[in-house]
């Protein structure tokens, strides 16, 4: 598949591999317009259909991960048409049904549906250049995309109300602090370390990979007492996989675990 507002690769050396999107608008600091989120979320089913696939990171460019939604595509909108076309739906979402983990690996701006795509992801490794914000104010609306909801859902209440209400943006140390990236690397060190990280996953049993998945992302979205219930039911479900025995065994007898991703 050829795309225009992304490249795709397959990346890893091991027997399931990465599906490396990069978001490619760098005139526009890959500002997020409907071709291109049309793009990612094909691109995106497609690795997650890839039985090869074990993990997908996603990137942009050294000097913005995305600069948010499109403005002058935005601009023309009146309320109803943005109502009736459904600005900023369909196509945002595609990324919430990938089962398999998606990573950010975000190097300068994300800002606006930038910041809200990476919040989108199942975990954000940011390289030490990268800046976050949600500016919308600043442009006389409100994030679209969820980040009045997620944001002060990874981070604090009091830091997202400053940043959603004074536009300001966080950098990358600032922002592992508050818990909104997972680690900080060097931005030369990005996609190596996200692509380790990937591969890391990729060794692991996968039916294990994209329970902890569903598991984490129902903690955070649902009440801890249901949370527990649906998780020890899959505990208990996956000492019917034979890479439950195979990871045992291979613990037990000091070798290394051969999983079948069975
Ligand atoms: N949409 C379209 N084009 C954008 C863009 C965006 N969101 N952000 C930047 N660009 C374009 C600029 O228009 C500029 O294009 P030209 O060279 O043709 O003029 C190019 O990218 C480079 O940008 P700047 O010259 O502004 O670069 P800078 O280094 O001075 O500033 C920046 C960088 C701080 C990111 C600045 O571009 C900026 O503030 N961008 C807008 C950020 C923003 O408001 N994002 C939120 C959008 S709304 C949204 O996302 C809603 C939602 O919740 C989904």
């Amino acid at each position: 598949m050829t795309y225009q507002c992304i490249i795709t690769a397959v990346e890893g050396q091991g027997e399931r591999k990465t599906g490396l999107i990069t978001l490619n608008r760098p005139k526009q600091l890959n500002a997020l317009n409907d071709q291109l989120m049309d793009e990612l979320g094909q691109a995106l089913l497609a690795f997650d259909a890839d039985d090869a696939i074990g993990c997908i990171v996603l990137t942009g460019s050294e000097r913005a991960f995305a600069a948010g939604a499109d403005i002058p595509t935005m601009q023309p909108h009146s309320f109803i048409s943005a109502f009736k076309s459904g600005l900023i739906s369909k196509n945002w979402e595609t990324i919430l049904q990938v089962r398999k983990p998606v990573i950010a690996a975000v190097a300068g701006f994300a800002l606006g549906g930038g910041c809200e795509l990476a919040m989108m992801c199942d975990f954000i490794i940011a390289a030490d250049s990268a800046k976050f914000g949600q500016p919308e104010i600043k442009l006389g609306i409100i994030p679209g995309a969820g980040g009045t909801q997620r944001l002060p859902r990874a981070i604090s209440k009091s830091k997202a109300m400053d940043m959603l209400l004074t536009a300001r943006m966080m950098d990358a140390v600032e922002a592992e602090r508050a818990g909104l990236v997972s680690r900080v690397v060097p931005a030369e060190a990005l996609l190596t370390e996200a692509l380790a990280a990937a591969e890391a996953i990729n060794s692991f049993s996968g039916p294990s990979v994209m329970l902890i998945k569903e598991l984490v992302n129902l903690a955070y979205q649902g009440p801890l007492k249901d949370g527990v219930a649906v998780e020890r039911r899959y505990f208990h479900a996956l000492f019917g996989t034979e890479d439950q025995r195979e990871g045992m065994d291979a613990f037990i007898n000091k070798r290394k675990p051969e999983f079948t991703q069975r």
